[in-house]
């Protein structure tokens, strides 16, 4: 209440002033010879006249920018005080007055001055001091005054010199004649010049510098040293023409300092430098905990002379600058550099204890600061994260529009390519309804719901029943469908695969009775995996076991579909690729005949041969034998194998993850799944609008922000891969949910080094994982490598039989 009632008080006051003000304007304060306005105040009439300039409210005296004087008769002088208020005065006229002498600081708060009329006044001199504030790029008028021809006026002699069409301007000598300014040569009378000796010192702190200035001009300038804000101490030793500065133990702070030694006499001014270079060893004067700005900042404050090397650690290892962490420099000054460690979006791998070093040739220096940004997630590892993370809206630009548009060029290109085979019916009918059947996924609804391991489709069969014999298999009985094989299953997995397909291709054909299904091993989206008996495939054995795919419903563009990837299948013939045998289509359910794969996905079998196994063991798995190193090498190299042959063939795999990888006996591996991967595991993948799901765990930056699926992209999954073998099958960034880890791929974080991985493969990873895919390894490259790792540490098999 009270401050209303003040602020009311203040606001009557106001008004109250701002009439008195106009009343003053008009009345007392605006002198009567003379009209004020806002910006202009007039003196003309000579009755009853001035006899100093007029004095308004200090407000209004600001305010005025243009002075108006003439026909004063009382008019004198104008000293210190005349002009100080008025600060944003730019024209100045006094005329036809008595004006007799001006103080040299007459106009030292003018600085706006920009035209001045001194027309016909009593002056006879003037000093160069009065203008010494501003620079006079102006005309000064001066005609029409008694000036004499001495030396104190010489200075605007010189300065008519500068002006191309000066005026006729005269000046009376002690005799009383009348001459030509331009011829004025007074006696011992030369502008000063001055020179600092030596102009720029380097030394050490603490030394000891001498400098001299010395000066020449007539009459005899005064030498002065500006010595305001010197630190270090100093003596000054003066004589007639030179003044001699001697600085003892040079303070750090004095370095960069500009000293000025300036000398004047009556004609003029002028100055000159010694500049201080003071080397010192660096010193951080300052390191803060991090604050959040627009990004976060550790800001510190770092001097040193030279300007110091700065290195940061974190955890006590050296931290790496990028764009995301990077040291950035707000403010140098002579001495100190401001700055901050710049961290973009750090998470919680950023907490930890950030030191920095500084170190220039003097010495060095050391901080340490604490830097929490944000807590470490909560990590509940029998919680699927996806419920939330994937209903999150704010998203990179993840756009499903371009997922569905991509694989529907590659069923046009492929279409075409396998009209040969099928025929043009077939390709209409491809054109027709391809893109519908593009997914295998239906919902959450279909992922295997009878294994107690949900993990594992191929390894754990829940029980006997669903064995089916080759006699109870009538038409009811034998599961209808067809298979896509799981490559397929990515909608643009083939993409680059064109030239794969060899019209020549030979599907090979197996009887139906020649497959006796034994057990169910597991269900995808697009219909179940069995394990079979399949006789008369290879020579020389009777029957082997193998697995069979069907596919649930077998429709046109299903059928069409199923032809395409046979023949691309039979065209991807490699040790380390699960191997496909064929095909029975001789009644309706349609079956695909692959190898069979004893320990099922890789992911699974490292799962359950790692520390964390006790909790996978179940009654089957008594002995658990822990992988050891050189066996994570011998598996990584086989992958590797089976890269490098994809990539001969121009074909990208786009999910490559150990849970698309297949374990056999002794520790054989090959690339393949069954296409249950999305089912199984699904929350190794972010879903995108209603069918994509993108393993972006395993991806890039550049395939998570623009869809680019490359074999430099497979390289970079394959990088991951390494760091799922060697954590045994930990999902990578499992701390992390789908959108945060979006970001740290995004920013460029990569993966840290798993426990138990030698440096060696941890720097294999991150050549894979380098930000640009040109700069990637080669998979040749890492294969090779991995190749001479696995070669140093031999594996021993038996153990894992
Ligand atoms: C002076 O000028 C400023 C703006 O230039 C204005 O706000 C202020 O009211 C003026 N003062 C007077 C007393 O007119
Ligand atoms: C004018 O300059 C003097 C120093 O000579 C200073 O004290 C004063 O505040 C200045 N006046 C104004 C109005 O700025
Ligand atoms: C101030 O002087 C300049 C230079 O003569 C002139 O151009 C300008 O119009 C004058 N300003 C006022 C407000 O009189
Ligand atoms: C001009 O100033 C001189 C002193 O410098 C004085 O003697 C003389 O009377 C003044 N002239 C006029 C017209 O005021
Ligand atoms: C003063 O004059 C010099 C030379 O005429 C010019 O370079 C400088 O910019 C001027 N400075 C100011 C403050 O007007
Ligand atoms: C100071 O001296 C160094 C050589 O010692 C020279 O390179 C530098 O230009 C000098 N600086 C100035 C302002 O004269
Ligand atoms: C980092 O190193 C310093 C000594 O250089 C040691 O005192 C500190 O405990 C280490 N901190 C960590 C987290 O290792
Ligand atoms: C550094 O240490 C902090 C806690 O001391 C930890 O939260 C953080 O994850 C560590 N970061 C790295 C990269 O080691
Ligand atoms: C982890 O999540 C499960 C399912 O939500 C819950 O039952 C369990 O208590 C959680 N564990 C911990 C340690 O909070």
């Amino acid at each position: 209440m009270d401050s209303s009632a003040g602020e009311h008080g203040m606001a009557r006051s106001g008004l109250f002033l701002l009439l008195t003000g106009l009343m003053w304007r008009f009345g007392g304060a605006c002198p009567e010879s003379c009209t004020c306005t806002i910006s202009r105040i007039v003196c003309i009439d000579s009755e009853p006249g001035i006899e100093d300039f007029p004095v308004l409210t200090l407000d209004d005296m600001e305010n005025i920018t243009e002075i108006h004087i003439a026909n004063q008769n009382r008019l004198f002088d104008l000293s210190d005080s005349s002009l100080r208020h008025y600060i944003n005065l730019r024209n100045l006229t006094v005329t036809r007055t008595r004006l007799t002498s001006i103080s040299s600081d007459a106009f030292f708060n003018n600085t706006r001055l920009q035209y001045v009329n001194l027309r016909d006044n009593n002056l006879s001199t003037l000093s160069w001091r009065t203008f010494q504030n501003f620079n006079i790029t102006f005309p000064l008028l001066l005609s029409g005054n008694p000036l004499d021809c001495v030396c104190e006026n010489l200075w605007i002699k010189l300065k008519l010199q500068e002006e191309a069409d000066s005026p006729d301007l005269t000046c009376t000598d002690d005799r009383g004649v009348t001459r030509d300014f331009a011829t004025l040569t007074p006696p011992d009378c030369v502008v000063p010049t001055v020179e600092v000796t030596p102009k720029n010192v380097t030394e050490m702190e603490g030394g000891n510098v001498k400098a001299v200035c010395s000066a020449s001009g007539s009459p005899a300038p005064v030498i002065l040293w500006n010595l305001d804000m010197l630190s270090t101490h100093y003596e000054i030793d003066p004589s007639d023409t030179e003044s001699i500065l001697t600085l003892t133990g040079l303070s750090s702070d004095d370095n960069g300092r500009k000293i000025v030694c300036s000398v004047e006499n009556m004609v003029g001014q002028s100055e000159a430098t010694l500049e201080l270079n003071i080397l010192f060893p660096p010193a951080i004067l300052q390191l803060l905990p991090p604050e959040r700005n627009h990004h976060w900042c550790i800001p510190f404050t770092v001097t040193g002379n030279p300007k110091p090397e700065l290195r940061w650690y974190h955890n006590n290892t050296t931290l790496e600058e990028q764009d995301f962490i990077r040291t950035i420099i707000h403010e140098y000054t002579e001495n100190e550099d401001h700055g901050c460690l710049q961290l973009v979006n750090p998470t919680h791998i950023h907490n930890g204890k950030y030191r920095l070093v500084v170190k220039n040739e003097f010495g060095q220096d050391e901080k340490t600061v604490s830097a929490q940004f944000i807590d470490p997630p909560y990590f509940n590892t029998t919680e699927p994260e996806f419920g939330y993370s994937f209903s999150d809206p704010s998203l990179p630009p993840l756009d499903d529009s371009v997922a569905v548009s991509d694989p529907n060029l590659v069923y046009v290109v492929v279409g075409i390519a396998g009209v040969a085979l099928t025929g043009c019916v077939l390709m209409v009918i491809i054109l027709k309804y391809g893109r519908n059947s593009k997914f295998g996924i239906k919902g959450s609804s279909s992922v295997i719901s009878n294994d107690d391991d949900s993990a594992s489709p191929l390894h754990h069969v829940s029980n006997g029943n669903n064995t089916p014999s080759s006699s109870e298999m009538g038409p009811d009985a034998v599961i209808i469908g067809m298979t896509k094989i799981p490559v397929i299953e990515n909608p643009q997995y083939f993409r680059n695969s064109g030239s794969m397909l060899k019209s020549d291709t030979f599907v090979k054909h197996i009887k139906r009775h020649n497959i006796v299904l034994k057990r169910e091993l597991g269900e995808g989206a697009f219909g179940k995996v069995f394990l079979a008996e399949c006789y008369n495939l290879v020579p020389h054995q009777e029957k082997i076991h193998v697995a069979v795919k069907t596919l649930k419903e077998a429709s046109e563009s299903g059928r069409a579909d199923f032809y395409r990837e046979a023949e691309l299948l039979t065209n991807l013939q490699h040790e380390h690729i699960v191997t496909f045998y064929g095909v029975c289509v001789e009644s309706d359910p349609l079956i695909m005949v692959f190898e069979y794969m004893k320990h099922g996905d890789l992911n699974k079998f490292l799962r359950s041969h790692g520390p964390d196994a006790v909790l996978m063991a179940d009654g089957q798995h008594s002995i658990l034998v822990e992988l050891t190193q050189s066996q994570m090498l011998h598996i990584a190299q086989q992958i590797a194998a089976g890269m490098v042959y994809l990539a001969s063939q121009h074909f990208v795999h786009r999910d490559l993850a150990t849970r698309n990888c297949l374990v056999g006996e002794n520790l054989l591996v090959k690339i393949g799944d069954f296409g249950m991967s999305r089912d199984v595991y699904s929350t190794d993948y972010y879903k995108v609008g209603g069918h994509t799901m993108l393993p972006i765990r395993w991806m890039p930056p550049e395939s998570i922000m623009y869809r680019r699926f490359t074999t430099e992209s497979d390289v970079w999954s394959l990088g991951v891969v390494l760091w799922e073998i060697f954590t045994y099958g930990k999902q990578p960034w499992y701390q992390l949910s789908n959108n945060e880890v979006i970001e740290c791929i995004t920013q460029g974080r990569v993966l840290q080094r798993p426990r138990t991985c030698p440096k060696e493969v941890y720097d294999l990873m991150l050549g894979c994982w380098q930000r640009e895919p040109y700069m990637r390894l080669n998979i040749k490259e890492i294969y090779s490598m991995l190749q001479s790792l696995a070669k140093a540490s031999p594996v021993y098999l038996d153990i894992l039989g």
